[in-house]
């Protein structure tokens, strides 16, 4: 069946609101390359939206999770619990940064989100939490409501829940300094909320749906002193950062800082549903038995792949991978700026191999074309190359190619980009 053909059944069977970025129908992956219900080969360098750091199906992957379905795959952990669940949290609670760590696995990024609000809020007995403008926390009605974008996300589903703040997040070059957004939240204390009121500040070390803008580590810190002073507890989610993406296990080891809790999920298993909240051991523990939880959580086959996933970050050295692809994607892009006949490219900005670049109306310029991002994603996609967009202003291109991408598909991928770029100027 065609690419066209099955569109018009999802149109006909599947509500508009899931959008999808491509109507390319996808039958078999394979590490970074994809292909179609037409046999076309794509370079996926969108893996899953950072889901795929260890490529699609890593063979040890799904080994792992072929040996715990000859097993079981399913008792949900609250009825009957089982070792590879226990291991996971030791495991994640050895590799955090975080001193004295406890574990819960859960599904989705939004579920961890959510989960680590409910823990905070238990834990100072208070009702407020703080996030960023441009941040983005998943599309439940709580995260939905904790994220800082109004258009596709929160349009038309309010009202969102109470005690829920934004502050803007600090972009140099859109011109927020990080005096500024402490101002804000300064502000913010004696206007809208007092700091005893506040249970949680809550940001992506380096945001991820917003635009890949990295915190600044100043910005960093002196939240950490700030959420000291007035006992907020500072979360760091690294649902999209996280596991080597950004050239270290977790971008919050970049900061100097110790989190209370931490939420993770994408690239956990390398594709199979697995999510969590990792945290200071006396905050974990202070919900009661029965408060947190869920059907799913921790899935058997999820904490099974994700054991693998970690194995395979270590033994094929993906931090130090990610630092090397980040930097020749920058590399490339530089050049791609450079090139006369390229579309006008705006600031490249990254860490590791979360390397994104915007597109602007003119060259050396700051204005946003968020027209020019929409035709750069279709061409790249003709031409077999899966990008993706992102950014408050919608003109950011996000480059997230697995980790195990080999230099050539590195390459070839970089080199479609290129020729894209020259063919929508
Ligand atoms: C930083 C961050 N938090 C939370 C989420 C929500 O995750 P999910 O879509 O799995 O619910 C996302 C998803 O993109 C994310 O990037």
């Amino acid at each position: 069946m065609s690419n066209a053909q099955l569109l018009a059944r999802r149109n006909a069977a599947v509500p508009r609101g899931v959008a999808s970025a491509t109507a390319v129908f996808a039958v078999k992956a394979e590490n970074a390359e994809i292909w179609d219900a037409e046999g076309k080969r794509y370079l996926d360098f969108a893996a899953g939206i950072a889901v795929c750091n260890t490529g699609h199906r890593h063979p040890r992957v799904m080994a792992a999770a072929a040996v715990q379905s000859e097993a079981f795959v399913h008792t949900a952990f609250q009825v009957l619990p089982y070792e590879t669940y226990v291991a996971l949290a030791e495991r994640l609670n050895e590799l955090a940064p975080i001193k004295h760590a406890k574990t819960i696995l859960m599904t989705t990024g939004a579920e961890a989100v959510e989960n680590a609000v409910k823990i905070a809020r238990h834990y100072t007995k208070r009702p407020a939490v703080i996030s960023f403008v441009g941040g983005f926390h998943g599309r439940s009605l709580l995260t939905m409501g904790m994220t800082g974008k109004v258009v596709p996300y929160k349009t038309g589903f309010g009202p969102f829940p109470a005690s829920l703040y934004h502050i803007p997040f600090p972009l140099e070059h859109h011109g927020v300094s990080v005096q500024d957004s402490l101002d804000a939240l300064e502000r913010l204390f004696k206007a809208d909320v007092e700091p005893s009121q506040v249970a949680a500040i809550i940001l992506e070390p380096v945001q991820g749906e917003g635009g890949f803008y990295i915190a600044p580590k100043e910005f960093m810190q002196a939240l950490r002193v700030l959420c000291d002073k007035h006992g907020i507890l500072l979360i760091c989610d690294e649902v999209q950062t996280g596991f080597a993406r950004t050239g270290k296990l977790f971008a919050t080891e970049y900061f100097d800082i110790e989190p209370d809790l931490m939420t993770i999920a994408k690239s956990l298993a390398g594709g199979y549903p697995l999510s969590g909240v990792i945290g200071k051991a006396e905050i974990m523990d202070s919900p009661d038995p029965g408060g947190l939880g869920g059907t799913y959580g921790g899935s058997p086959l999820g904490c099974a792949a994700a054991h693998a996933v970690l194995d395979v970050i270590e033994e094929e050295q993906l931090c130090a991978r990610s630092l090397c692809i980040g930097k020749r994607m920058v590399e490339r892009i530089q050049q791609m700026k450079e090139h006369p006949q390229s579309a006008a490219i705006g600031d490249i900005r990254g860490l590791g191999a979360m390397v994104a670049f915007e597109l602007v109306t003119e060259r050396g310029g700051h204005n946003p074309d968020p027209e020019k991002v929409k035709q750069l994603t279709a061409k790249a996609l003709q031409n077999g190359l899966v990008l993706l967009s992102c950014g408050i202003y919608a003109n950011t291109i996000r480059l997230l190619a697995p980790l195990t991408t080999p230099d050539a598909q590195i390459e070839e991928g970089l080199d479609i980009l290129a020729k894209s770029l020259r063919e929508i100027n």
